[in-house]
């Protein structure tokens, strides 16, 4: 059974036969393989080395508090109506930007700030004004940076979302997940329909320039259609950007998902019609599948930066601006610079600690060899632009490309037989089929995913 869809072709049979578990590559090691060997020492002298690049940054924010628990949530988060406990955590942030900064070239300039969570809004209005001012203090921002923050719609009024523009956020993201009630219900969620559209009228009114909305599929009580109403719903609120994410379903990692009924869940193949159907949906009405869960409308710097070639993928999914090397601070973020990646402690405490010693509080990293680099550059090129020009790769690295992935190439061939890809002399291409199932083909260039007791999440 084939849809023919634009830019991307839903083949059931080859997604039953391909959909195998796989890393989502939003960093090449995989996060997985960062490890305590790597300290803080390791990464001072891998800043040292890419202030010799002047590369410009990317800085990403993490406040990892909510106030209620959503049941499906995987991200990492500290769940309290004490505002109280922002305080010390801002204290120990600000901490962290000044000795960072200390460490950072000030030539380099600031092109993306994004505030992640968690819920960013739980910080009040002072508390974002004292996080901005060390920010801007510390930092040189590009005066066209995108600046970025993510909120939960259910904690927002008019005034603070004026307030957020006023500071100096261009780009916002909300949560919406689903619009029907049941839904809602099971997982903790409720959220009215007309709040939603209250808030994305005052984004608009604030004149953001680009919206992201996140939708899951594979919540429970959702059917086909369910979901197509929340998504004739999501559209007519017209943001540029919808992400859908499939539900990662980890309750031995996740206890709050244990209060998820499980037999309300969609069963595998409901759970393939609806994905078929989102993405018949979403295409057909103005927004162009950039990959895996994201989908933008024409115009968005998303769809420009992959026309353009400068998609790249971080841990927080597609973004532009490949150039930038990217800083993270607070509990858990990640650090991607081009040839080390560096974690910061999950717990706050740990957290608190490091920071209190006056070092970087660094759990873990990975030092990147030439194999890694070249490897990544292959796995994220793909995945951004469902294309390879295996030249390129020739060119930076001065490799043979056929010699060096000669196993690679021959461990694909069954897929381009089946219609996935197609490999010539000089590129390799995705084909429409080929593209929901990218991470089944990158993953043959990924050396570290060769153990079967690896676990990963499906594709679909
Ligand atoms: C940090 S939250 C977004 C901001 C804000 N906290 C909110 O909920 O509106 C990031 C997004 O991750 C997605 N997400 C969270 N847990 C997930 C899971 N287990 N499976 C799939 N997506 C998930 C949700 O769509 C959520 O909006
Ligand atoms: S989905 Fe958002 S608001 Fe809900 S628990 Fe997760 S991070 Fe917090």
């Amino acid at each position: 059974m084939v849809f023919v869809l634009p830019g991307v072709k839903f083949d059931l049979d080859m997604i039953k036969k391909y959909d195998t578990p796989a890393p989502r590559y939003t960093s090449y090691p995989p996060a997985t393989e960062l490890t305590t060997e790597f300290t803080a020492t390791d990464f001072q002298a891998a800043i040292a080395a890419s202030n010799q690049r002047k590369s410009p940054l990317s800085l990403y924010f993490h406040i990892p508090f909510c106030q209620s628990a959503c049941y499906f949530c995987g991200c990492n988060t500290v769940i309290s109506n004490n505002k109280e406990i922002a305080k010390p955590y801002l204290e120990h942030l600000v901490c962290e930007i000044k000795n960072m900064a200390a460490l950072i070239n000030p030539e380099r300039k600031v092109l993306q700030i994004h505030w992640g969570g968690g819920t960013p809004n739980y910080l009040d209005h002072n508390q974002v004004k004292f996080l901005w001012k060390h920010i801007t203090q510390y930092f040189t921002i590009d005066p066209q940076a995108e600046i970025s923050i993510e909120i939960n719609p259910r904690y927002v009024d008019q005034d603070y979302i004026f307030f957020l523009r006023e500071i100096g956020f261009n780009r916002i993201s909300f949560g919406i997940q689903d619009f029907n009630r049941q839904v809602q219900v099971a997982v903790n969620r409720v959220q009215p329909e007309e709040m939603l559209f209250d808030v994305m009228s005052w984004i608009k009114a604030a004149k953001f320039e680009s919206v992201n909305v996140d939708l899951i599929y594979g919540l429970p009580h959702q059917t086909l259609q369910t979901f197509r109403d929340t998504l004739h719903k999501t559209m007519a609120l017209d943001p540029d950007r919808i992400v859908v994410f499939n539900f990662a379903y980890v309750p031995w990692m996740k206890p709050a998902q244990k209060n998820i009924p499980q037999e309300a869940l969609p069963k595998p193949q409901e759970k393939l019609e609806i994905l078929r159907m989102t993405i018949e949906e979403l295409t057909n009405n103005k927004y162009i599948f950039i990959g895996m869960d994201h989908f933008a409308k024409y115009n968005d710097e998303l769809t420009i930066a992959q026309r353009d070639r400068t998609l790249q993928r971080n841990f927080q999914g597609y973004t532009t601006h490949a150039e930038t090397e990217l800083l993270g601070f607070g509990a858990t973020s990640i650090s991607m610079l081009n040839d080390a990646y560096v974690q910061n402690h999950k717990q706050l405490r740990d957290y608190y600690q490091a920071i209190a010693k006056d070092s970087l509080p660094i759990s873990k990293g990975i030092k990147l060899t030439q194999d890694d680099m070249i490897r990544r550059d292959v796995i994220m090129w793909i995945m951004s632009h469902f294309h390879l020009n295996k030249r390129d790769i020739e060119e930076k690295y001065h490799i043979s490309f056929d010699q060096y992935f000669s196993s690679e190439l021959k461990a694909l061939e069954p897929l381009e037989a089946d219609g996935l890809l197609r490999i010539l002399t000089n590129h390799i291409q995705i084909t429409d089929i080929g593209r929901l199932l990218v991470r089944n083909i990158v993953v043959k260039f990924d050396t570290y995913n060769q153990s079967p007791d690896k676990q990963f999440s499906r594709a679909i």
